[in-house]
């Protein structure tokens, strides 16, 4: 959520600050801004909109070899040219961007009116520029400003500062918004996200929170908020550069969705142990005897990676024989929660980023409890945060909407599920059946892939309607929820999703050829009580789109997709691609914005 990036070396900042801005846009889209500083002065540059207004209102002479740049998504204060980052400090010599929040941002506000500061926008950012440069005066030296300031700061911040007075240097601070310095030759790079920096450097070092650095050209130094200078080592980046790119695709998202074979095999990749029917999770830091002590799973994550949970829940449940639940981490956190020392907490996370989900994992463990994070991005705060975990290796997502990290995340459960049943009472057989079906899982995504066409010509006919709904029983329920919530998010399109079993209770009374259903439909102990839901759908006169393993009577459906069948455990992650592409299309169809959906961003690192 927003992004940051910085330049200090003897090139032009401005063509690394806006190229470096698009790579992140995905993570905040509603403004933009730059500032380079030469000759004494700091040059601004900031609009409402996206990166591409940005570089347009650029003026040509807009020159400079240090510069800091934000692209944002709205917290405090509407989206403005006022609210954009940087902002500038009365004098115009001290430029802040910044992601996080201010908690104690009036506060602070309050107390620099009084001393003189004159606001010029609704943000706890520009707090920030005014604080820095009061505690500028002659001869101090930027980064002992900033770590002066910070001192007065209550809240997240990952923040680059630049002193138009000392363009020798931009420095940058970290707590709880990362931060990553990437080195390059006689050069220095910064960004919120490696995404930034790959196409100069893979050589980085991730800023933990706490930590300050000042970045010179020629390098950098890192330091703590009581000026301890501490050493960080550089880490290669894992991904190519092209991993970041669309390669040729229309949007992320569909390149996102067609590289889910390749995920999984990822994800999957030495884990699996045919001759033991089992899994191997090396980063749980759990041995057997405390597994075998464990009575419930409780698994938190938000929006797509809670329905990731949902069918992880479901796996572990089935294959392990424990009570598993999951429940939406923004809503946990809030509950005082009882927690146990017998449970199990897993806490999912695509960004490893999500506020809500890393202040549910911080309320755990300050109660005692023990969690494991299921998590792709390696190093982030959630899975630094984890005692122990699995990592997705589903590679960079950039698309706003999650599609191959869910997929990853229920193959990574799917293992979690495997190992505890083995440990617990699954039997060999049982075992070696969801190994061989894992390990056919990557081909039979490619073959729901191959549908494309198909699925695109229903998803335009289907999205010329208000509203649809969603229906699933058990297993497939979840599948039901991640269905419509694609759809929302990416086309705009009202969708619900109920139990199917709950249809007859209430929301039958929606059913009208307006409103189309989509039912997710396999071929296991369900099915006859699920023929028996599409016929009193159609009795109502309504449409209904099935997911299939086998084409349902004709006077049931009016189309219907087919997936290849896996063990019953494993279908809802067959069932759900169909739906991933149903709402690619949709949102195609309608002329959306697919990659970067309105009011969205990736990572929400706010409450
Ligand atoms: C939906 C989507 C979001 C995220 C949620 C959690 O497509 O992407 O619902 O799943 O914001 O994000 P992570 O997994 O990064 O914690």
């Amino acid at each position: 959520m927003c992004g940051i990036v910085a330049y200090i070396g003897p090139k032009d900042a401005t063509a690394f600050l806006l190229e470096g801005l698009q790579r992140l846009e995905y993570r905040g889209y509603d403004s933009a801004g730059v500032a380079v500083a030469k000759g004494g002065a700091l040059k601004v540059c900031k609009v409402k909109g996206r990166v591409a207004d940005l570089a347009a209102a650029v003026p040509a002479r807009f020159k400079g070899s240090v510069g800091i740049g934000h692209t944002r998504w709205a917290t405090h204060g509407v989206p403005s040219d006022a609210n954009a980052h940087p902002h500038v400090d009365n004098a115009g010599r001290i430029a802040v961007v910044h992601n996080g929040i201010i908690e104690n941002a009036d506060e602070l506000r309050a107390r620099l009116q009084a001393e003189g500061a004159h606001f010029t926008s609704e943000t706890d950012t520009e707090t920030l520029s005014h604080l820095i440069a009061a505690h500028t005066a002659e001869g101090t030296d930027l980064e002992d400003a900033v770590r002066a300031a910070l001192a007065h700061v209550v809240g997240t911040y990952g923040i680059a500062v630049l002193d138009a007075e000392q363009p020798d240097r931009v420095v940058v601070a970290r707590n709880g918004s990362p931060i990553v310095l990437g080195i390059g030759e006689k050069e220095m790079f910064v960004g919120s996200d490696v995404a930034a920096l790959v196409r100069y450097t893979r050589q980085v070092v991730h800023l933990e929170d706490g930590e300050l650095a000042v970045v010179r050209a020629d390098g950098f130094r890192t330091f703590t908020e009581d000026a301890r200078t501490v050493t960080r080592q550089p880490s290669t980046v894992d991904w190519e550069v092209g991993s970041y790119d669309t390669a040729g695709y229309q949007h992320y998202l569909l390149k996102e969705i067609h590289e889910q074979p390749a995920a999984v095999e990822r994800t999957l990749s030495g884990r699996l142990d045919e001759r033991f029917a089992t899994a191997h999770l090396g980063g749980l830091n759990l041995d057997a005897r405390e597994l075998r002590e464990i009575r419930r799973v409780k698994i938190l994550g938000c929006g797509s990676a809670y329905y990731a949970g949902e069918m992880g829940a479901q796996l572990i449940e089935e294959l392990a024989r424990i009570p598993a639940h999951s429940e939406p981490a923004s809503e946990f956190r809030y509950r005082n929660p009882v927690i146990e020392h017998d449970t199990l907490y897993v806490a999912v996370s695509q960004s490893g980023e999500t506020y809500d989900t890393l202040a549910a994992v911080q309320e755990i463990k300050r109660k005692g409890g023990r969690v494991l994070g299921v998590v792709n991005t390696v190093g982030s705060a959630i899975a630094r945060e984890c005692d122990g975990g699995i990592y997705l290796h589903a590679g960079p997502e950039i698309s706003v909407a999650s599609t191959k990290a869910f997929t990853s995340t229920v193959i990574a459960f799917a293992l979690l599920a495997l190992h505890f049943g083995r440990i617990h009472d699954l039997s060999p057989a049982d075992g070696r059946r969801i190994v061989s079906a894992l390990k056919a899982l990557p081909g039979q995504i490619r073959e729901v892939l191959e549908q494309e066409e198909q699925i695109g010509k229903l998803a335009a006919e289907y999205a010329d309607h208000a509203g649809m709904m969603f229906i699933g029983r058990v297993r497939g329920y979840p599948v039901a929820r991640e269905g419509a919530q694609k759809l929302k998010e990416i086309s705009y399109v009202h969708a619900e999703a109920y139990p199917a079993s709950e249809l007859k209770h209430g929301p039958l009374a929606l059913i009208s050829p307006e409103l189309p259903t989509v039912a997710l439909v396999p071929d296991d102990e369900l099915l006859d009580k699920n023929l028996t839901t599409l016929g009193e759908i159609k009795a109502r006169s309504g449409r209904v789109l099935a997911i299939a393993h086998r084409t349902p009577e004709a006077k049931l459906i009016d189309h219907c997709v087919l997936v290849p069948k896996s063990e019953p455990e494993l279908d809802p992650l067959l069932l759900n691609i169909p739906l991933q592409l149903l709402a690619y299309h949709a949102a195609v169809a309608l002329g959306r914005d697919v990659d970067k959906p309105r009011n969205l961003a990736k990572s929400v690192t706010v409450e």
